[in-house]
């Protein structure tokens, strides 16, 4: 499981949390499945933006680079994401893996040395064809928008045209190899138009990995694709990581960088000879109360603050349940508040409250134990087979990084579980006969059974307040699906708290 790895020319902003948090929400649910994960990301730390970034703070680029990878690292860590590689472009190990690609592909006879003369955009580290450019009263600009240069300069290619061909059958054979289908749609339609040659390396300028045996650097784009090898060890294709997980890949990218994943990188992997990975899944970009975020209008989303303010949970829960992932979102600040609070502390906190503070009271904190001498009843077995039952709908779900209709189900569940406490109503059965209390325990068995199934399932969104529900359900062991469905011990619960805070501004 991947993320691209972020330029370090700026701060991270909720662009660079978003891809990292559903990175690490698809790795732990797997994880918990227990299929074994590989999780990178890192930081792309070569290339012409940089280069200025570190010459604007005054600073060399290595030591600017260090500096701000520091910075994209702690952005990890506070979106509550644990990979298991935070790979930089500059670490040595990544330097022998870009020109072992290159030395491969210049052996299989794919680059070649001549003259670009053309557009570049620095901003958006690509070359524009000028078909592709707009023209605005200041001039020729990229389609995002970004300025270009006229740059002439001696470069290698790749032998990009050759692969047209392959490439297109590849998406034939494959439709469901880039998702959602409008992004597979654009890639088709793209290399269906023809393909250059690309440029791939870059005679000007300095800071980036020199090409073998030649005096240039790698333009940032080879080298930055080749990380998704050198953390599982490329070149040695025998490594234990390429071995294990190599192609059984999933790239999580921005819908801007789809050329690069869908186009140049499986053309660079199949001219390298090597197997192209499982899936490519593009999301939208986020916009702040309907306006693309600019500094001048002040609308950024500053990801820090609502972390600080609300936790990290409400925001990883929100951030994939108000927008379907692979479409744009809007984050409006009132509705973010209202909708995870609504779900979260009136909706699951309230849920666990409920049964929890009730066993608290009436059962001496105990679960009750399923009586055997009598058959479940309806509520029960209905309550226990919930999440055997949503369990492969929700990993069908996040095996097309569907994360949307994943916090559905979960949110049904807290529904249901809601619903049922107030049907059964336990406070009115336990003044009743042995019949009522035989009811009144086996529907708070099934209830906490569900919250249980619930904390799993919603464990990959929310780590800490999942772990914290499920010890006040009593249970600490390492959480899995495998105790999905599995009726509960009767140890002793601690005294519950609450798990998520009303904000003072709902009233
Ligand atoms: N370094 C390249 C990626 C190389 S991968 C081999 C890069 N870096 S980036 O830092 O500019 O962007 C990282 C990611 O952030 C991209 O996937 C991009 O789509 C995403 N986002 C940037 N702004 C965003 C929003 N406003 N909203 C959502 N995601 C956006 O590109």
């Amino acid at each position: 499981m991947t993320t691209p790895i972020y330029y370090v020319n700026d701060r991270p902003h909720l662009g660079h949390y978003y891809t990292t948090m559903a990175a690490d929400i698809l790795a732990r649910f797997y994880r918990l499945s227990g299929v074994s994960v590989r999780f990178a990301t890192g930081t792309d730390e070569h290339g012409a933006k940089v280069a200025q970034a570190a010459h604007e703070k005054g600073e060399s680029p290595q030591v600017y680079v260090d500096r701000m990878s520091q910075v994209f690292q702690e952005m990890v860590e506070r979106a509550g994401a644990q990979p298991d590689d935070f790979i930089r472009t500059t670490q040595p190990s990544h330097r022998e893996a870009a020109q072992a690609l290159w030395q491969e592909l210049e052996d299989r006879g794919q680059i070649y040395l001549s003259q670009y003369e053309g557009w570049y955009s620095v901003r958006d580290e690509a070359f524009y064809e000028e078909t592709e450019l707009l023209h605005t009263p200041e001039g020729r600009v990229a389609p995002t928008g970004a300025s270009v240069e006229w740059v002439q300069e001696a470069c290698y290619f790749f032998r990009l045209s050759h692969w047209q061909g392959p490439l297109l059958q590849h998406y034939k054979e494959n439709p469901e190899w880039i998702g959602p289908e409008s992004r597979y749609n654009e890639v088709v339609s793209f290399v269906r138009g023809g393909l250059r040659d690309l440029a791939i390396s870059r005679s000007k300028l300095s800071w980036g990995i020199p090409v073998p045996h030649g005096s240039h650097v790698m333009y940032v784009w080879m080298d930055a694709l080749t990380n998704y090898l050198t953390v599982l060890g490329y070149p040695d294709l025998h490594s234990q990581g390429m071995q294990h997980f190599w192609p059984s890949c999933v790239h999580l990218l921005g819908k801007d960088i789809v050329r690069f994943h869908g186009v140049y990188w499986p053309a660079f992997l199949m001219a390298a000879g090597l197997p192209l990975p499982h899936r490519l899944f593009a999301h939208g970009w986020w916009m702040s109360e309907g306006h693309k975020m600019s500094k001048s209008l002040g609308n950024v989303v500053n990801p820090e603050n609502l972390i600080q303010t609300y936790g990290v949970d409400a925001l990883r829960y929100f951030l994939f349940r108000h927008v379907r992932f692979g479409h744009d979102g809007d984050f409006c600040h009132d509705l973010f508040i209202r909708r995870t609070y609504q779900e979260l502390a009136d909706g699951l906190g309230n849920l666990a409250y409920r049964v929890l503070s009730f066993l608290q009271s009436r059962t001496q904190g105990k679960i009750p134990a399923l009586s055997l001498s009598s058959s479940l009843g309806v509520r029960e077995k209905e309550l226990l087979a919930w999440g055997p039952r949503v369990l492969p709908l929700v990993t069908d779900c996040m095996d097309r990084q569907d994360l949307y209709s994943y916090l559905d189900l979960t949110h049904q569940g807290i529904v249901k579980g809601n619903q049922t406490m107030t049907q059964l109503a336990p406070w009115n059965l336990a003044k009743g006969d042995a019949q009522a209390l035989e009811a009144m325990h086996g529907g708070l068995h099934g209830l906490t059974a569900l919250l249980r199934d619930i904390a799993l399932l919603l464990w990959p969104v929310m780590p800490s307040s999942c772990t914290q529900l499920l010890h006040q359900l009593g249970i600490s062991d390492a959480p899995s699906f495998a105790s999905i469905g599995s009726p509960l011990h009767s140890n002793p619960l601690p005294v519950p708290t609450p798990l998520f805070r009303k904000p003072e501004i709902i009233s």
